[in-house]
């Protein structure tokens, strides 16, 4: 607990007792309840969040630092009742105030684009999500990982981020992953994928591969072994894995726009084909 305020407002680090009222505030501006993702959140980030005298919680933001680079931020939520009085782009001036990190890396809702602008953020491409059930998939040429992949998948992970993101891609057995390699020429990993649920959906990512053919060859492999609907969030510049979703049945859902803050982002969006998740990069 702490008794500092912002406009007025208690904040604190929340943690997993938080959850009903984390997913009570999701509802609240009709986002979906996503409780494995939060209990992941609560294992690996800062979820901060503002006390509502009236019960509840009146904001969330959730700041995932890794090493001394990135701070993803994700999960920004002000309760519609205390809306338009300055509440987000405090909460996330305090987060970020917190973080020390060199950049930080989000992608913005339309809604949330004006506010994350005016506070120094720049937008720097955009990111789709596609859904469905996929068709037409035939094997390719990745194989699951083994425990004994975990350095390389860590290391390729590290090269291409551009910061270390090994407690993320550790815990995300939280939320029932399966990864997926294809091995290089040179005993290291041409790349690595993940499949994991939510809420009745498979979500594929990360993708990250040395090229389109092997990131395209990794979705068809994990969406072969998925029963259902699956989704996969993709940067806009990768024609090649948008083709994928198009040529096995998906369908785009949404756009958000990737934004940047602080230094240039270390990452090498060339290989970064899919995040884990729009919450933590
Ligand atoms: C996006 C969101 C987090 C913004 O939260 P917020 O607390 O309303 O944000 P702020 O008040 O800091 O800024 C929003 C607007 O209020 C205005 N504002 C800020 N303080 C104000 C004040 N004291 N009086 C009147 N208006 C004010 C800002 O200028 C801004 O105006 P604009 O939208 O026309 O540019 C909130 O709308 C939300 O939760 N939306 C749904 C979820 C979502 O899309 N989240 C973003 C994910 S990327």
């Amino acid at each position: 607990m702490t008794d500092q305020l912002i406009s007025g407002f208690p904040v604190r680090l929340l943690d997993v007792d938080d959850l009903p009222a984390c997913l009570a505030l999701a509802r609240d501006r009709e986002w979906s309840p996503e409780e494995q993702k939060w209990r992941l959140l609560f294992e690996v980030a800062d979820v901060y969040g503002l006390d509502d005298p009236d019960g509840g919680l009146a904001a969330t933001v959730v700041a995932t630092r890794f090493g001394q680079e990135i701070t993803a931020i994700g999960m920004m939520l002000v309760a519609k009742r205390r809306e338009r009085r300055g509440l987000g782009s405090a909460l996330l001036r305090y987060a970020l105030d917190r973080s020390g990190t060199a950049s930080a890396w989000l992608t913005a809702t339309t809604y949330g684009r004006p506010m994350y602008e005016r506070m120094g953020f720049r937008a720097i491409g955009e990111c789709a999500a596609y859904a469905g059930e996929p068709t037409g998939l035939s094997r390719d040429v990745s194989r699951p990982a083994e425990p004994a992949d975990l350095p390389a998948i860590l290391a390729l992970d590290a090269e291409v981020f551009g910061a270390p993101r090994g407690a993320l891609l550790t815990r995300l057995q939280t939320v029932s992953a399966r990864f997926r390699v294809v091995d290089g020429p040179d005993g290291g990993l041409a790349g690595f994928a993940a499949a994991w649920s939510s809420l009745g959906e498979t979500m594929l990512g990360p993708v990250v591969a040395q090229d389109a053919a092997t990131a395209r060859g990794l979705l068809s492999d994990l969406a072969r072994e998925v029963e259902g609907p699956v989704r996969v969030y993709i940067d806009t510049t990768q024609s090649e894995l948008i083709a994928w979703t198009k040529e096995h049945g998906l369908s785009h859902a949404f756009s958000t726009t990737i934004m940047e803050y602080g230094a240039p982002l270390p990452t090498d969006r060339g290989r970064l084909f899919s995040p884990v998740m729009l919450a933590v990069g």
